[in-house]
């Protein structure tokens, strides 16, 4: 089993630092940008995030949730019931996925700053490119350089827009960016960095 899968059996939601309980800041992105609700859209190690039940609450109809936690995606189906029959489900490593088709949205939160080799980052940008076309989204949330430097009892790489972006790579411009501090389960603040791109 993995390392993920094994932190996703052994909590509840209440208990993981990255639990938000409604996406708040995603969608007052998804707000600014002109995504039509059949704008397919992968949330890439979603986990058991809410934002999937936001996104068909929203009407949203082609939504894929990337993990590679199985217990993640497992807790978010059973959570969603019948609904999440709606929802293309993808236990995978994002670095090594074959998407085998694009997206008009990509949205990472608290993923891609795990990626502290520079190999691993390369493989997670020719996946971004290979499941995006030109107008789509990329959204990317990252601790900010003042953030944790570990996460989940993981290294991470902590992210200012500016470097975020330009590690993103000229594929894509950059449209807006942002820090917010997001609040744990038990109240303690973690400041990220927010970065939308748009591939040109
Ligand atoms: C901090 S959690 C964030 C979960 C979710 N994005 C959210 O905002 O609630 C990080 C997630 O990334 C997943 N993950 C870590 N490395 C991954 C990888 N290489 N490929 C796919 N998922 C990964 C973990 O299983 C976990 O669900």
């Amino acid at each position: 089993m993995s390392y993920w899968d094994e932190r996703y059996r052994a909590t509840t939601p209440e208990e993981r630092s990255w639990t938000e309980p409604s996406p708040t800041s995603t969608l007052e992105i998804l707000d600014r940008l002109d995504l039509a609700p059949d704008a397919p859209v992968v949330d890439v190690g979603g986990g058991a995030s809410r934002l999937v039940d936001a996104l068909l609450e929203r009407g949203f109809s082609d939504l894929t949730v990337l993990d590679l936690a199985e217990s993640a995606l497992a807790e978010a189906r059973a959570r969603l019931g019948a609904a999440a029959g709606r929802v293309t489900w993808v236990g995978a490593d994002v670095t090594a996925w074959e998407p085998g088709r694009t997206y008009a949205l990509w949205h990472d939160r608290a993923v891609f700053h795990f990626l502290v080799e520079p190999s691993a980052r390369a493989a997670y940008r020719e996946r971004l490119e290979g499941a995006t076309v030109p107008g789509s989204y990329a959204v990317l949330a990252t601790f900010a350089p003042d953030g944790p430097d570990t996460c989940s009892g993981l290294p991470v790489t902590r992210w200012a827009p500016a470097e975020l972006a330009a590690e993103i790579g000229d594929a894509f411009e950059p449209l807006l960016e942002g820090r917010r501090e997001h609040v744990t389960p038990w109240g303690s603040t973690q400041p990220f960095t927010w970065l939308v791109a748009r591939r040109r």
